[in-house]
């Protein structure tokens, strides 16, 4: 028997899983700082829910999940949100990861159209692709070009595809760590909404921001049932607890929830999330790894100024993990990131990001996993290899 055969047709058109990376300094991996994980919190939670709530927690959470938790996240969604939406609105999952291959699951066919800015997060691409779907990029430099992306939809629509979703990372995106403009978002949920298209705004980073107003997620700038928002706890509190959530309407969360056969995430794990972002120590957590990041990003931004200086070129993020750097001395990214591992530098090329992977010029630099002086030296290290 040939197992090969046996495997989904699909399997093989999907990229590697990302692993985690040998190289003694790692800028590849979109982590938090190690060191700022809230592990006491965490224990002192554990310890409470487990005496405090032992059958509750320890039970199957059901579809949806515990519903304090939820509460917790429509509350905190309707401090920038009009849209009326209760805890009913809201799916607890395994990590983002998790609701994104739910959605996809849920909504995806065979040759359907999804629509993805572009560069964008890879491990949604090989998601969507493992339900068949075909991918069309939307470029995203800096901003989307409507007016093109208005074009894309005509003639998809003319050749009589089925365009099902449309992909964003809005605020902070995964690789660029750029926003949208709130003029944009709005303009472009209505587009989407008027082509009968649902939007899938991944919040992965909106709660890393450094600028006194956070950016506003789609549903904020122009509520509508069609969009579909996913946040998780992996950047805020640890990737382990595997606690994120889908905020969708009614109509979606309950096609969401009939496609699931989990009984829930951990309801555990969702009782200790729940009691360690009701306490202040949740807040005094998220000033801490906010003020964390915005110095590494600083860090990291003269360090690359410095050592690598006109080779490269960059915008400075105002939130989340990551610099996008665009290579300026012909030197193909491939060549660099070898060239760096080979010395101990892991650093992702700008080709992963992209449906064609075809990208030569770009490399993703991770600031938020490494401590400041590492990071400023995997950065003199990365500059010997142009
Ligand atoms: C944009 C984006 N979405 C989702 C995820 C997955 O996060 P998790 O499954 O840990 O919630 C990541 C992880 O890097 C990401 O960058």
């Amino acid at each position: 028997m040939n197992i090969n055969k046996l495997a989904s047709k699909f399997v093989d058109s999907i990229s590697e899983p990302s692993k985690l990376s040998e190289a003694s300094f790692d800028l590849s991996a979109g982590v938090p700082d190690e060191d700022s994980l809230p592990s006491d919190f965490l224990a002192q939670s554990v310890k409470t829910i487990l005496q405090t709530s032992p059958k509750e927690s320890l039970i199957y959470a059901g579809t949806k999940g515990y519903l304090g938790l939820r509460e917790w996240i429509i509350n905190n969604y309707q401090l920038t949100t009009n849209q009326n939406y209760n805890s009913e609105n809201v799916s607890l999952v395994s990590g983002s990861a998790h609701g994104l291959d739910n959605i996809a699951r849920t909504f995806i066919d065979s040759n359907d159209i999804v629509l993805v800015n572009s560069p964008t997060y890879p491990g949604a691409l090989r998601t969507f692709r493992a339900c068949g779907a075909k991918i069309v990029d939307i470029s995203l430099n800096g901003q989307i070009d409507l007016e093109n992306m208005s074009q894309i939809i005509a003639k998809l629509n003319m050749s009589k595809k089925r365009i099902k979703l449309f992909y964003i990372v809005s605020s902070h995106n995964n690789p660029t760590g750029m926003s949208l403009d709130n003029s944009m978002k709005s303009e472009l949920v209505n587009l989407c909404a008027k082509n009968g298209i649902l939007i899938v705004d991944d919040r992965a980073y909106g709660e890393i921001s450094f600028t006194p107003q956070p950016q506003l997620s789609l549903s904020a700038v122009t509520p509508h049932e069609y969009i579909i928002e996913i946040g998780t706890f992996s950047k805020t509190i640890a990737t382990g607890i595997r606690v994120a959530w889908i905020i969708a309407s009614d109509n979606v969360i309950n096609k969401l929830d009939t496609m699931r056969f989990d009984n829930g995430g951990s309801n555990l794990m969702q009782h200790v999330v729940h009691n360690f972002v009701s306490s202040k120590n949740y807040l005094s957590h998220l000033a801490h790894i906010r003020n964390l990041y915005e110095e590494k990003r600083d860090v990291s931004a003269s360090a690359l100024e410095k050592y690598c200086g006109s080779k490269i070129d960059f915008s400075i993020p105002n939130g989340g993990f990551y610099h996008w750097l665009k290579i300026n001395n012909g030197i193909e990214n491939e060549v660099l990131r070898k060239r760096a591992l080979q010395k101990g530098v892991g650093i992702n090329s700008g080709n992963i990001y992209y449906v064609n992977s075809d990208d030569k010029e770009h490399l993703r630099l991770v600031y938020s996993k490494l401590n400041l002086s590492d990071l400023e030296n995997a950065i003199q290290i990365l500059s010997t290899c142009f």
